[in-house]
């Protein structure tokens, strides 16, 4: 370690007494790293200020998980590697609940700080901006399930027989420390030790699995980026099955499933062989698959309230595993996991275009015209309780105007652009922003990029606009 870093101080040097600041003036170090600040304990999302930190970019996790559903505990450690993105001399993460053991940073112990879901790092030298830098979190205890402003349960969920864990909006921080906000999007390596005889699976593709004295562990890995919560886990008892699908690719990829045996029967087997089918069918209309995994995790009625599109493997309780669900949450694969919304406040670009998919598939499956599930929607009053471009508060963020007329919204711009060009505007979305991050101001300025002219009169009205049109030609 330079010596330098070790005459920093630990406050911005504005609050430094002039002394000190001379003191280091004079011992050369009166460069721009001197001031280095904490990074902000939050990202100002406009439902969930709190949620995420500044200061850093994370590019990887490195998550190790040992569960045992006997006493509900998990043993775990987090190795982050981030990037600075200014000189900090402290920065967050977030984690709900689970007590910190140690810390490090670039394997020197840090001051570890916690104030209800912010764990605040301080490491013994400043970091300059620009600089790799890995952190490392032992950390254990029993994880909480977080109840949603809505009222949804998610976060860590124990089952009869395993766990099993879903984050949106906010509940991966209850098993791992990160920085919890889908703007920062980093690739995961997750590696689960549960006792033998039950199955761990995790986002993206199987490394490898190996049982030794009494216990299994499961590493995966998913090397394209992903937000936080995305990320699953699912232990229990599980029947897998590992096939292949294009999809658009030029590879192929692997397709794993894993369904509770309690929760299998005819239909549910059925569907889960129609995954390879219907990504072919969604890479037509949306253009290649972004991930190099794919698959679903089906658990039993009870042990979730609502299907999940985590990514490469969405989550489904048996409950709600159809036909509409599964093309929804895979289409979610494009439009939510690939392209993630810059803010929560962006929540309609995942739920609009997923549910205009399940309109596809009708208009493809079933003859039934997107314009015949359009005027559904429309007719329906749950879809006018408010524009879905700002749902007035968090606890909305899920609600029908979201889905139905964030659906709604698209159709109007096929009708404007035409066919060729709303198929067009489908695909180049995805691929515009394919693995990144995108706002409703984006998606604005590339469908008019699309129509060759403004779409004013459809932002307006569909959009932003309070109340329900008169007609659906409005
Ligand atoms: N985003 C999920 C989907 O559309 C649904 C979902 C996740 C949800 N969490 C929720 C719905 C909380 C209501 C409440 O597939
Ligand atoms: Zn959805």
């Amino acid at each position: 370690m330079e010596p330098r870093h070790v005459l920093r101080p630990r406050r911005p040097a504005a609050r430094a007494a002039p002394v000190v600041a001379v003191l280091l003036l004079l011992s050369g170090c009166g460069d721009a790293g001197v001031d280095g600040t904490p990074g902000a304990a939050g990202l100002r999302d406009p439902y969930f200020p709190k949620l995420g930190n500044g200061g850093y970019d994370v590019t990887h996790y490195d998550l190790a998980l040992a569960y045992d559903p006997k006493t509900r505990r998990i043993d775990a450690t987090a190795e982050l590697t981030a990037t600075a993105t200014q000189d900090l001399s402290a920065f967050n993460l977030d984690l709900a609940g689970l007590t910190v053991r140690a810390a490090t940073v670039d394997g020197a112990p840090a001051a570890v700080r916690r104030a209800g879901k912010e764990l605040t790092l301080r490491p013994r030298a400043d970091l300059d901006k620009g600089e790799v830098f890995r952190t490392r979190i032992v950390y254990s205890g029993v994880p909480e399930t977080v109840t949603d402003p809505d009222g949804s349960e998610e976060g860590w969920l124990p089952t009869a027989d395993g766990a099993l864990a879903v984050g949106e909006p906010t509940g991966s921080m209850a098993w791992f420390p990160g920085n919890h906000h889908p703007s920062d999007k980093a690739t995961y390596t997750v590696t689960l030790t549960v006792p033998a005889g039950l199955k761990a699976v995790s986002n993206g593709r199987p490394v490898s699995e190996r049982t030794a004295d009494g216990r299994t562990t499961t590493v995966w890995n998913s090397p394209e980026p992903m937000a936080s919560y995305l990320a699953t886990v699912a232990i229990g008892t599980f029947r897998t099955h590992t096939g292949s699908v294009r999809a658009g690719t030029s590879a192929g990829l692997p397709v794993v499933t894993a369904i509770d045996p309690s929760a299998a029967d005819a239909e549910a087997d059925a569907l889960l062989a129609r995954i390879p089918e219907l990504l072919d069918w969604q890479a037509e209309n949306f253009g290649p698959y972004p991930f190099s995994a794919a698959g679903a995790i089906v658990d039993r009625p009870g042990d979730l309230g609502y299907a999940l599109e985590t990514q490469t493997r969405p989550v489904f309780p048996r409950t709600a595993f159809d036909t509409a669900t599964l093309v929804h949450e895979l289409a979610h694969q494009w439009y939510g996991d690939s392209v993630t919304p810059e803010s929560w406040r962006d929540m309609w670009l995942n739920e609009g275009f997923a549910t205009y998919a399940e309109w596809l598939y009708a208009e493809d499956f079933e003859d039934t015209p997107a314009q015949d599930s359009f005027e559904d929607a429309f007719a329906d009053e749950a879809n006018w309780a408010f524009p879905p471009a700002e749902p007035p508060s968090a606890e909305n963020i899920s609600d029908a105007p979201v889905y139905g007329r964030g659906a709604m919204v698209l159709h109007k711009v096929r009708r404007a652009v035409g066919d060729d060009a709303f198929f067009a505007l489908l695909r180049g979305w995805a691929a515009k922003h394919r693995h990144a991050n995108a706002s409703t101001a984006d998606f604005t300025a590339y469908a008019e990029t699309v129509a060759g002219e403004s779409l004013d009169e459809i932002w307006d009205v569909w959009l932003y606009g309070d109340g329900k049109p008169r007609s659906p030609e409005d």
